[in-house]
């Protein structure tokens, strides 16, 4: 590998000179001298990564866009992407992997990171604490805002920030102890992450991270056009002229398949086109050489002639008679929908004393994760090895032994660090590309999406178009809803069927209603494809459900939320499948739990716009979610395996992928519990196909209750195993130390030598896995069935400032409260909580991908610190007769409600409803114009 280990790398900061360039500079890198010779336009992040071997400075953009890359030039923070080498000469840079102590031990400020649970995924942070490093450096005790001012140039994508500001400002002083979770009280408790360390000292191994030594670079040649026939000149010719480029790889080379996609009936995207694109960046060919050909390669001499053609970018446009066909097979673009009847809907609205409605859009929503896609492929005899940021190691299996043609024995996937995923790192990136090449070269290769290529290549949030109508009774009772919403999908299927099918099954929200019909269509257009963004079209459909329940309140002048607390759903009511839930349904207690915070904030925004003489006004809206964790309608397996080694160390074979929600300490805090073992003795193995058992994808809340159930599966098979060979009964005492297992119950003690006992192939004298997959039953024709075992539920309250002379909304006030059934890690749960309703406000207020504008982070706005306001998290534990002690999933919930409640608000404040988002200050000013 190329990646000294962390003694190579002091030795390399220490003495060792580069001869890589034009000049020679000289500067300090965490106090240590180091001189390289380097073009002396070559930026200061490509210098540390690549030439000084220190990866803990991050490249999300290259652009001085997202603060990954921010180090301590002399006493400034400064993008180092920004900076040229040669303007380094006799200065000092300090970088993450210079904040430890003399003795290696953490600092307070990395300490006080990990105690507050400020990092998720890990890919932002070492801009984070170096950014706050150097305030601290100056200001040792800042205020909340100058955290703010001085962190405000990095990006977070997970966090909602909050929890950062908290641990900057509370580390000078910080000296809090670690919280050790007592043995069988992992749960509930608030352990710092597992995985944490590498996220605050810089060593975490994200896709770009690692690669092998003798690698050759690889660079996508894709369209640019949405729509366009080609065709190639002479490619050998092409080699032929251009030194350092060994290979170009078309579809003609692809020895299995040239597609692949997330569903197996709906397996429809090329790896590379063949003689047509479907959308702008769609990959045509690859270019394979040395790190430097393919750095300098400008696609414009690539042999390639395009023909535009005509092309449908909306869903209007795609159902038009006479509109092209994305695909000849899919008949009016349409590439399926769902659908989701019951009771009698006329005779429902008939019996409505009001009847709302209303039309709704939505864009394209980008996942902007901070990491863009990367990794590395290499031939091993006539195997592949892929190591790639992925939320998927199996599903990436077999779409890669699918395309190469090979056995799914034969390909290994490595799951690194991911940084943020959201959803869009369950479809192929970069994996089937460098694949592909190490496989014919029989040399590894490796690949890092640029941040546009990142943008217009990869999966979006789907557009909608949404048609909704709601009647509710004299009473404040719902009575029907009809809902109808088409999604562009893009140019392929991706997520586009699992949409559909959620959609109709959530698009009522966690209410009754008695007559009840949702549909959905999934619409083919020349755009990206559309995939899995957190909530699964169930954040759109919600902002109609949502709004319109406001209207319906003040048509009956009914408090908006006492009129949602009327209708919640409880125990022992259908739902619009018709499935009933005898226990665990926590969604009215949410509601209630906000009710003293919404009188609060209501009687306060009264007053204050009873008394404002300009253009402020103050509103407070609400809204609810409920979830359905795991597949809909469909199987849903996790594995885990547990063991304990000959020498006593307890080993857990979990893989599920960890973006940053924290999926290797939760799961790991059940099976502690559930095996009846101190959580401080487990070791983690993480996702690698050849290593740890199938967990299923991330994706879908899913991975707490199902992979999570199936770690206490896994922990009590491992329990009663040692408890059997001890002959003792389930109620005794483990207790791990120095190779034995020491088994104590009612006094008596049997003690299990572990050195002396026989092990397995693998090593273990005890094993235990566990497989869980929640029940489910397939919905018929009219959608009635129980696609999900399990459903989360939440409500948020905002409080938002509007100005009506500029239409600038402001977040002042988000209280959350969530039904998590049990909550494994309260410190994890107010993070996905935080980052949610993050993502939340940057959908409602600024968010919008428009293909071939918007590809960067300059243009496409997310949410930054100052966006984000004080979050109050309130857990609900209302206990889920499936999940592990009780636990459900929360991943998607947390940011369904957010932009609801914040268009309920805005409409509040000024009368304005919005139905088209983001809710940007000119679609407000017009909303507030035409009331
Ligand atoms: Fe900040 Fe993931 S923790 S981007």
């Amino acid at each position: 590998m190329a990646k000294p280990s962390r003694q190579d790398r002091s030795a390399v900061d220490r003495s060792t000179q580069f001869e890589l360039g034009h000049v020679t500079v000289e500067f300090h890198v965490n106090d240590n001298p180091v001189s390289v010779i380097a073009s002396p336009v070559d930026r200061l992040t490509s210098v540390l990564r690549e030439h000084l071997g220190l990866t803990g400075t991050k490249i999300g953009c290259d652009a001085g866009d997202c603060g990954a890359c921010t180090v301590i030039l002399d006493d400034l923070a400064v993008c180092a992407c920004m900076v040229p080498v040669g303007r380094l000469s006799g200065r000092a840079v300090t970088t993450v992997e210079g904040l430890q102590e003399q003795d290696g031990a953490l600092n307070r400020l990395q300490g006080s990171f990990l105690h507050h649970g400020a990092a998720q995924c890990g890919i932002c942070i070492p801009g984070m604490l170096v950014s706050a490093t150097a305030l601290l450096n100056c200001n040792p005790k800042p205020s909340e805002q100058e955290v703010e001012d001085a962190l405000g140039g990095v990006l977070c994508r997970c966090t909602g920030y909050r929890k950062i500001v908290r641990a900057v400002m509370a580390a000078s002083e910080f000296a809090e102890p670690e919280v050790i979770a007592e043995k069988g009280c992992a749960t509930g408790a608030r352990i710092r992450r597992i995985d944490g360390v590498p996220k605050v000292t810089g060593t975490d191994v994200f896709g770009s991270d690692e690669v092998p030594a003798d690698s050759l670079k690889l660079r996508v040649i894709r369209s640019p056009y949405p729509r366009a026939r080609f065709s190639f000149g002479d490619l050998k010719k092409f080699v032929d002229c251009h030194p350092g480029i060994v290979r170009v790889f078309t579809a003609s080379d692809i020895p299995g398949e040239n597609r692949f996609g997330v569903i197996p009936q709906f397996c429809d995207q090329p790896v590379f086109a063949e003689e047509e694109t479907r959308f702008r960046g769609e990959a045509v060919a690859a270019i394979v050489g040395q790190a430097e050909a393919i750095a300098d390669f400008d696609d414009n001499d690539f042999p390639v002639t395009w023909t535009e053609l005509k092309a449908v970018l909306c869903t209007d446009k795609a159902q038009a008679n006479g509109a092209p066909l994305v695909h000849a097979s899919r008949d009016g673009n349409i590439l399926t929908g769902g659908l989701v009847r019951r009771g009698e809907l006329e005779s429902g609205f008939a019996e409505s004393g009001v009847i709302v409605e209303g039309d709704y859009e939505t864009g394209f929503i980008e996942h902007a994760y901070i990491e863009p896609e990367a990794g590395f492929a290499r031939r091993v005899d006539d195997r592949i090895e892929v190591q790639a940021c992925t939320q998927s190691a199996y599903m990436d299996r077999d779409a890669i032994a699918q395309i190469l043609g090979l056995d799914e024995s034969d390909v290994r996937i490595i799951i690194t660090a991911v940084g943020g995923g959201f959803g869009s790192k369950l479809d192929l990136s970069v994996q089937p590309f460098v694949a592909l090449a190490a496989w014919h070269l029989n040399q590894p290769v490796s690949m890092t999406y640029s941040r546009p290529e990142s943008i217009r290549s990869t999966t979006k949030r789907h557009p909608s178009n949404i048609e909704c109508r709601i009647g509710a009774g004299k009473d404040g009772k719902l009575t029907a809803m009809e809902f109808f919403a088409v999604f562009n999908t893009g140019a392929y299927a991706s997520w586009g069927p699992t949409v559909a099918d959620r959609v109709p099954v959530h698009a009522s929200g966690p209410y009754f209603i008695p007559a009840y019909k949702a549909r959905s269509l999934a619409v083919h257009t020349n755009c990206p494809p559309s995939g899995a963004f957190r909530g699964f079209g169930v954040p759109q459909s919600a902002i109609a459900q949502e709004t319109l329940f406001d209207e319906l309140a003040d048509h009956l002048r009914i408090d908006r939320l006492e009129f949602r607390i009327r209708n919640a759903l409880e125990n022992g009511m259908a739902t619009g499948t018709g499935q009933v839930f005898e226990s665990g349904v926590g969604f009215k207690k949410c509601l209630l739990a906000l009710k003293p915070h919404w009188d609060g904030l209501c009687a306060r925004a009264a007053t204050l716009n009873e008394n404002s003489n300009g253009n402020k006004r103050r509103g407070v809206g609400v809204a609810g979610v409920w979830y359905g964790c795991g597949n809909t309608s469909l199987p849903n397996p996790s594995t885990i395996r547990v063991g304990i080694t000959a020498d006593g160390r307890v080993v857990l074979f979990q893989g599920a992928a960890d973006i940053g929600q924290g999926a290797n300490t939760v799961i790991t805090q059940i099976c502690a519990d559930a095996a009846g073992i101190d959580i401080a003795l487990f070791g983690l193995v993480q996702g690698d196909t050849y290593r740890t058992p199938d967990a299923g994808k991330t994706s879908a809340s899913r991975q707490t209750f199902v992979s999570g159930k199936a770690a206490y599966l896994a922990g009590k098979t491992l329990r009663r195993k040692i408890l059997e060979a001890a002959a003792a009964p389930d109620a005794a005492e483990l207790i791990l130390a120095k190779g034995q297992i020491i088994v104590e119950h009612a006094g008596a003690r049997n003690t299990l030598i572990l050195s002396k006992s026989p092990v397995d192939d693998d090593g273990f004298v005890f094993t235990g896995e566990g497989t869980y997959d929640p029940p489910i039953v397939p919905l018929d024709e009219n959608g009635q069935g129980a696609p999900y075992a399990q459903f989360g539920y939440g409500a948020h309250l905002v409080e938002v400032e509007v100005d009506t002379g500029t239409g600038v909304v402001k977040v002042l006030n988000v209280v959350a409260a969530h039904d998590v059934g049990r909550a494994i890690n309260p410190t994890l749960v107010e993070g996905q909580v935080e980052g949610g309703v993050a993502q939340g406000i940057g959908m409602a207020l600024m968010e919008e991908f428009i293909p071939g504008v918007s590809e960067n982070l300059h243009d496409y706005l997310i949410p930054t610190f100052g966006d984000v306001p004080n979050i109050e998290t309130i857990i609900i534990e209302e206990p889920d007769p499936h999940g592990p002690f009780g636990a459900k999933g929360l991943g998607e919930h947390v940011m369904v409600p957010t932009a609801p409640a914040i268009l309920n608000a805005i409409c509040h404040a000024t009368g304005a409803r919005i139905r088209k988002i983001p809710a940007t200050p000119d679609r407000v000013l017009q909303a507030f114009l035409s009331v």
